[in-house]
C-alpha cells in the first residue's frame, strides 16, 4: 500500500541522478503497482517541481498508470484555483450521480473518473477534462449534464 514515507525513500535514493523523475516513477510503481496520484504532490515537493509537471509525466507515459480506463474518462481538477471555486463538492455531486469513486473505473466500465492538477484553465475555474474535452465554470447543472452524457 501507499505511503509517503516509502515515497520519500524512493525519491532520495534517486535524487543524484541527472534526470530523476522517471526512474522515481518506475521505482515507484514497482513499489505500488502503479502510480498513485498521492504519490505526485510528495515527488513533486522532493523534487522541486510541480505537481502539474510530475502529473504531467505520469499521464503521459501512461503505462505508469496501469489501471484500465472506462469508456468515458472524466477528470476534475483538484488543483488550487479549483479548489478555492469549490471543486470538491461538485466532485462528491459526480461521484454519488455516477456511482462512482474518485480514481476508479465503474463496474460496468462506462467511466472513469480522476483527479487531475490544474488544466490551464484557473480564471474558469472550476474545470474539468471530459474524455479529452476541457470544460470550465462547472456547477452542478454542468456536472449533471457530463454524468447523462457518459451514462450513454
Ligand atoms: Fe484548476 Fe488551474 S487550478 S484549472
Amino acid at each position: 500500500t501507499f505511503s509517503n514515507e516509502r515515497t520519500r525513500e524512493i525519491v532520495s535514493a534517486h535524487s543524484g541522478l541527472e534526470g530523476p523523475l522517471m526512474p522515481i516513477l518506475h521505482a515507484v510503481r514497482d513499489a505500488f503497482g502503479h502510480v498513485p496520484e498521492a504519490a505526485v504532490p510528495v515527488i513533486a515537493e522532493e523534487l522541486n517541481l510541480s505537481r502539474a509537471e510530475v502529473h504531467g509525466v505520469v499521464t503521459f507515459y501512461h503505462d505508469f498508470n496501469r489501471k484500465p480506463h472506462g469508456r468515458h474518462v472524466v477528470k476534475f481538477c483538484r488543483a488550487e484555483a479549483c479548489q478555492s471555486m469549490g471543486c470538491d463538492d461538485l466532485i462528491a455531486h459526480a461521484e454519488k450521480a455516477l456511482g462512482v469513486e474518485m480514481g476508479e473505473t465503474s463496474a460496468d466500465g462506462r467511466v472513469t473518473l480522476e483527479p487531475i492538477f490544474c488544466l490551464g484553465l484557473c480564471a474558469c475555474a472550476p474545470s474539468a477534462m471530459v474524455d479529452g474535452e476541457i470544460v470550465g465554470r462547472l456547477d452542478k447543472a454542468a456536472v449533471d449534464l457530463i454524468v447523462a452524457e457518459v451514462d450513454r
